[in-house]
């Protein structure tokens, strides 16, 4: 797949850090912590973590050349005692392994791009110490009109020759609340939620939703498609979607997100992966 556009994917940043926002409030970070950020992305929101845990440290993991590029350029202009606990590494968190190094494990919004979650999860549990917390947020939106036009599309001629076998990340990786919820107490989780919330974004019209799936769900389809034929498949997609959301005007876009929280507690049995 093509490297990942942090100006693209920022444009919408007020929006997509709506959760983080929320996971922030909710996860009460004391002092020295030590934090993993898995798909770190552009680096805020670890930024973000070491703000909030005096003493503490963050490391931001991610595999995208260009994201962890412009983290480690944010990471050039921040003071030097928050440097001194900030670390970012071009990494894929599919190889994360750590033992009980870590007292929070958190992701925003990059789990979808991998499959086999039960054993990321599991590979998480051994990094966490007794007491640690699991905090994941994965975009779960593949029924809303956008995703679901993509995929209606592809099954369509004339794309459907080079789409066929392409699924938007959510809906080829991630799988129900219920599902986490016993996978993650399988493992050896105790505290286990696993929920979902959707999110309400204003959008001034159904391009401008186009243009926030395009960093992300919408590159599957692109990616695999001759770059001349990019304008009339996103063309088409903005037309379908004026049909679907009955506007060409301003509109709600509804974003589902899922949310997991664990803890590994003392005592908690051997991880099963
Ligand atoms: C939608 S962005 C989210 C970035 C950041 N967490 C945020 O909230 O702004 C998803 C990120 O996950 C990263 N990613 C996807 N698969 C990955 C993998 N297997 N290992 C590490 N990073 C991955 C991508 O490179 C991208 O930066």
């Amino acid at each position: 797949m093509s490297d990942w556009d942090p100006d693209l994917y920022n444009r919408f940043s007020g929006y997509r850090t709506e959760p983080v926002t929320m996971m922030l409030a909710h996860l009460q970070l004391g002092p020295g912590e030590r934090i993993a950020d898995l798909g770190c992305g552009t680096g805020e929101h670890t930024v973000e973590l070491a703000r909030r845990s005096p003493g503490g440290s963050v490391v931001g993991i991610d595999s995208s050349p260009a994201m962890i590029g412009r983290a480690l350029k944010l990471y050039q202009t921040l003071e030097v005692g928050l440097r001194q606990r900030l670390q970012f590494k071009l990494g894929d968190f599919r190889d994360f392994q750590a033992e009980q190094e870590y007292s929070v494990v958190f992701s925003n919004a990059a789990l979808q791009w991998a499959s086999n979650h039960r054993g990321i999860l599991a590979s998480i549990y051994g990094g966490l110490r007794e007491g640690g917390r699991l905090v994941i947020q994965i975009p779960a939106n593949e029924s809303e009109a956008a995703q679901s036009m993509m995929h209606q599309m592809a099954t369509e001629p004339p794309w459907n020759s080079a789409l066929s076998e392409v699924r938007t990340p959510s809906e080829e990786n991630v799988l129900p609340a219920s599902d986490y919820a016993l996978m993650l107490s399988q493992i050896g989780f105790s505290d286990v939620n696993c929920f979902y919330q959707i999110f309400h974004h204003p959008m001034r019209n159904p391009g401008e939703v186009v243009e926030f799936c395009r960093s992300t769900s919408l590159r599957r389809f692109l990616d695999r498609l001759p770059a001349a034929q990019h304008s009339t498949f996103v063309a088409e997609l903005t037309h379908r979607l004026e049909e679907a959301y009955g506007t060409r005007g301003p509109l709600t876009f509804h974003f589902r997100r899922l949310f997991l929280w664990a803890r590994r507690t003392a005592g908690s049995c051997e991880p099963v992966a």
